[in-house]
């Protein structure tokens, strides 16, 4: 399993020093909440943002992008260092088009749905994207609690790419905490993301290793 604490809770105005940190305790990625205050209500970090921390650490860039257009962005984040792009099913009517645009930079691709959103939306394009993302509350803040409906659509998608022989990864990202991440996980989650749960201790080793021996 793999833990992809969300900057959005981190100390923001300390972010290099929050990185060191999760890399000394052991982090491999890091989740970047990209908002543009009109597909979600919030605005929060962008390229520039992400590209001067680039060179301050190794962790792997997971940038999930909740903006409108995010066609207009793909190059940008490819140059300020993001190595997993995820952009919203909802965000745009040619999919698979801006998927394989970011796979022909070299970055990893991933499409994100929002709790209400139908699996079979992404059905045609399971096979060339590297993980979908299942937002389980509805994007634009950080400390809401986990949708019920997330667990029903972990075992959908798991079903699906089986069938699609698609090797993507499974990512869940909204009110995961420490006491319900198991059940995410044994449902078949690969990649959590977590905010407000993560940081909110201050040890991150201790954190990251609570949940590591869950399952
Ligand atoms: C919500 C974001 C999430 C969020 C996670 O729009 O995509 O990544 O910050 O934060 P918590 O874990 O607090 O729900
Ligand atoms: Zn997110």
């Amino acid at each position: 399993m793999i833990l992809s604490p969300s900057l959005l809770s981190a100390d923001s105005g300390n972010l290099k020093e929050e990185l060191k940190n999760l890399e000394l305790a052991g982090i491999k990625w890091v989740h970047w909440d990209v908002m543009d205050g009109s597909f979600v209500p919030n605005i929060t970090f962008g390229q520039h943002v992400v590209k001067q921390l680039r060179e301050s650490t190794k962790l792997f860039f997971d940038v999930h992008l909740m903006i409108r257009h995010p066609e207009h962005h793909i190059e940008s984040f490819y140059n300020a260092g993001a190595n997993l792009l995820v952009i919203h099913q909802e965000s745009t009517v040619h999919l698979q088009k801006v998927v394989s645009e970011i796979k022909k930079l070299g970055m990893k691709a991933g499409v994100a749905l929002n709790p209400s959103t139908s699996l079979s939306t992404i059905e045609y394009v399971l096979k060339d994207i590297d993980l979908v993302l299942l937002m389980s509350v509805n994007p634009g803040f950080s400390g809401q609690s986990l949708l019920p409906v997330i667990y029903e659509k972990i075992k959908i998608l798991k079903e699906m790419l089986k069938q699609k022989n698609s090797p993507a990864l499974i990512q869940v990202d909204g009110g995961v905490t420490i006491n319900n991440a198991k059940e995410l996980l044994i449902l078949g989650a690969d990649v959590l993301v977590s905010g407000s749960d993560f940081f909110k201790s201050q040890n991150y080793k201790k954190s990251l290793y609570s949940y590591e021996n869950l399952v």
